[in-house]
Formats: structure tokens, C-alpha cells, sequence
């Protein structure tokens, strides 16, 4: 079992636990059986791998990249002996950690992105706009802060990544207002930044959405690769898979569901061609590696949405393997942006 990271392993116990989103969806779309062995990818507060355990006599692989999800992961594994087996690490690393538990094949693949209640609730992780923290972000614990980027990328570096990870069409001059405030001296708070968008973009009163959103976003997914990840996990269920397993993905914003669709067209015969073989970006031609289990995605419903708005934006996709090999990684044509180009 992992250990918390320390800086408040114990905030879990203190915290809401996260509402998992769409999860009779996901049970519908996965379709765990006795004998299974499924791999969630996101752990976070436990949701789908505790229903998924209650759904069939099946075991677990939870992988998370945060330690602290883990402070949740005991209770689980007393609940179910022997079935839950939690690692710590990415998922786009599913294989090599399966395998150090002596597992090369599964069943089901479930990935529900982005963070979870716990972290976000959490000021001290520095995800929130709406409540000061220090300006972190970090998922894991290695590589540098939200605070590093903005104290020392240049003007035109942070813009970009405002513009390409957050959509955000007022980037540049979000970029520049930052670079002038640190000059005064550094950027160390997520009330500071926030301040610092909404002194540019200004707040509408009758607008949900806090201006920063789409900043903290932009931050966020680029400090944690997090759109790589999606790319490379969805690749490695893709090889992980057993034919006839199933790979659910629900995702929050535009930018990861347009992977995660682009990675059911490329592989399945919905592809652009609707052809058995199907051209990768190369030109090469592979046979699909999935029948796609629902051909448009899977929305919450308006009764989820109203007792959990975090459920709002997300989109489930999910797909069937079939027997054909798998297709190779191409970030560039499943749509993962790069910075200058
Ligand atoms: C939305 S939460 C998952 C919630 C979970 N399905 C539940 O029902 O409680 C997402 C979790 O995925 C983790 N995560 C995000 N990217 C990851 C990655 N590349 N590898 C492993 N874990 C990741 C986050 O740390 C977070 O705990």
C-alpha cells in the first residue's frame, strides 16, 4: 500500500470524498465479470474501483499517480481482501506496472481524467482558484511548480501555453500582466494569479465560470503532460487489452476528448473510411483494434449534473477489443498539442 507524500497525507480523511461521475455508465460500458482483472487508471477517491469490485468477484490494479489518493486505498483492500492491488505511478506506465504483479494481460481499462475533489478541495495542492494556496499543481511530487513556470518562463512561452492548453484567446495579454507582477517580486499564491487573470480579463457577475479557469487549466495540463499521458495510456490499453476487454474513458474538456475520439476513429471501423483496414498517419494500414461499444459519447444526465455539477462537461467513450494488433503511438494525429507547432 502507498504512503502519503507528507505534505498532508492525512487531508483525505478531512475531505469530501469525490463523487465518481457517470459511474453506472461506466459499470454498463466495462461490464466487469468474476475472474477479471481490471486496471483503473485513476484511482483518485476510489469510486470505480470500489463499484467495480462490488459489480463482480474481479480483481484491481489502481494506479495513481498521487500518493495521497491512496490514504482511501486501505479501506478498499480490507473490504475486498486480496483484490485491490494499488500502485503509484502513471497510467500510461499500466504495463510495466501490471507486470510487476505479474499480470500482462486484462479485462477492462477505466480512465477518468483530470483531478480529483480531494485535490482540487485542497488549497495546500495549489489547484484552486477559488480558495489560496501555494501555486503547485503538481499530481505527482517530482518536476517543477505552477509557481516555477510562471516566475521564469518567458512572455511569449507562457502565452503559448495559456493559448494552446487553456483556449484562452486573451493569453498574450494574461502572459504579460504575469511577467509584470513578477517583477515586483515572485508569483507564490493561486489568489495571486487568480488576481492577476481577472485584473486582465475583468468578471462578469452573471458568469459561472471564473475567468481563471481556463489559465489554471492551461497550467495545470501542461505541468503534468497530462494530454501526453492520455495519448500514451490510451496506446498502452490498447496493448494491454485482451480481446473482447473493454477500454472506458471519460473526459472533462475539449482538448482530452478530442484524444480520446480521435483514438476510437483512428481505431475503429468508424474511422474516416468506415474501412476494415484503416490508414494511420503514415499511410500504413492497420485492422481495427476496437468496435466501438457506443458510437456517439455518453453524456450524465440532467439528474446527475444537478447533484454533482462537476459531472457537467464530461463525455464517455468506450470501445471493445478486437484481435488485431495494436496500432502505433502517434501524439501528433491523436490531436496532442506541442508547444511552437
Ligand atoms: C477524476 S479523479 C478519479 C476519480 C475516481 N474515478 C473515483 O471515482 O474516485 C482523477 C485521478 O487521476 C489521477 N491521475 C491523473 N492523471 C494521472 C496519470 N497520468 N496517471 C495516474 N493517475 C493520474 C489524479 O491524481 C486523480 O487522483
Amino acid at each position: 500500500m502507498m504512503a502519503g507524500r507528507g505534505r498532508n497525507s492525512s487531508a483525505a480523511g478531512g475531505l469530501a470524498r469525490h463523487i465518481p461521475v457517470m459511474l453506472s455508465e461506466v459499470l454498463e460500458a466495462l461490464q466487469p465479470k468474476d475472474g477479471d482483472i481490471v486496471v483503473d487508471g485513476t484511482f483518485g477517491g476510489g469510486g470505480y474501483a470500489k463499484a467495480i469490485l462490488e459489480t463482480a468477484d474481479c480483481k484491481v490494479i489502481a494506479i495513481d499517480r498521487d500518493a495521497e489518493a491512496f490514504a482511501l486505498a486501505g479501506e478498499l483492500a480490507d473490504a475486498f481482501p486480496g483484490r485491490l492491488i494499488a500502485m503509484l505511478g502513471r497510467y500510461s506506465e499500466m504495463e510495466s506496472l501490471a507486470a510487476s504483479e505479474g499480470v500482462t494481460r486484462v479485462d477492462g481499462v477505466t480512465l477518468d481524467l483530470g483531478v480529483s475533489s480531494m485535490q482540487l478541495d485542497q488549497p495546500e495542492r495549489g489547484f484552486s482558484f477559488a480558495q489560496d494556496g501555494p501555486l503547485d499543481m503538481r499530481m505527482g511530487e517530482e518536476g517543477p511548480t505552477a509557481a516555477d513556470l510562471v516566475n521564469t518562463l518567458a512572455e511569449s512561452e507562457l502565452a503559448d501555453i495559456i493559448y494552446i492548453f487553456g483556449e484562452e484567446r486573451r493569453s498574450r495579454a494574461i502572459a504579460k500582466a504575469i511577467v509584470k507582477r513578477r517583477a515586483e517580486a515572485p508569483i507564490t499564491r493561486t489568489g495571486e494569479l487568480a488576481e492577476i487573470v481577472v485584473g486582465v480579463l475583468g468578471r462578469k457577475r452573471d458568469d459561472p465560470k471564473h475567468p481563471a479557469t481556463r489559465t489554471f487549466q492551461a497550467l495545470r495540463l501542461y505541468l503534468n503532460a497530462e494530454l501526453e499521458e492520455l495519448a500514451k495510456g490510451l496506446c498502452a490499453a490498447e496493448r494491454i487489452l485482451k480481446s473482447g476487454g473493454r477500454l472506458v474513458v471519460v473526459t472533462f474538456h475539449s482538448l482530452e476528448d478530442r484524444i480520446a475520439k480521435r483514438f476510437f476513429a483512428s481505431r475503429s471501423a468508424a474511422g474516416p473510411k468506415g474501412s476494415r483496414h484503416l490508414p494511420d498517419a503514415g499511410g500504413e494500414e492497420f485492422a481495427p483494434s476496437f468496435q466501438l461499444i457506443n458510437r456517439r459519447p455518453l453524456e450524465p444526465s440532467n439528474d446527475e449534473i444537478r447533484g454533482n455539477p462537476r459531472a457537467r462537461s464530461a463525455r464517455l467513450r468506450a470501445g471493445e477489443r478486437t484481435d488485431a494488433p495494436a496500432h502505433p503511438l502517434d501524439l501528433t494525429a491523436l490531436g496532442v498539442p506541442g508547444l511552437g507547432g
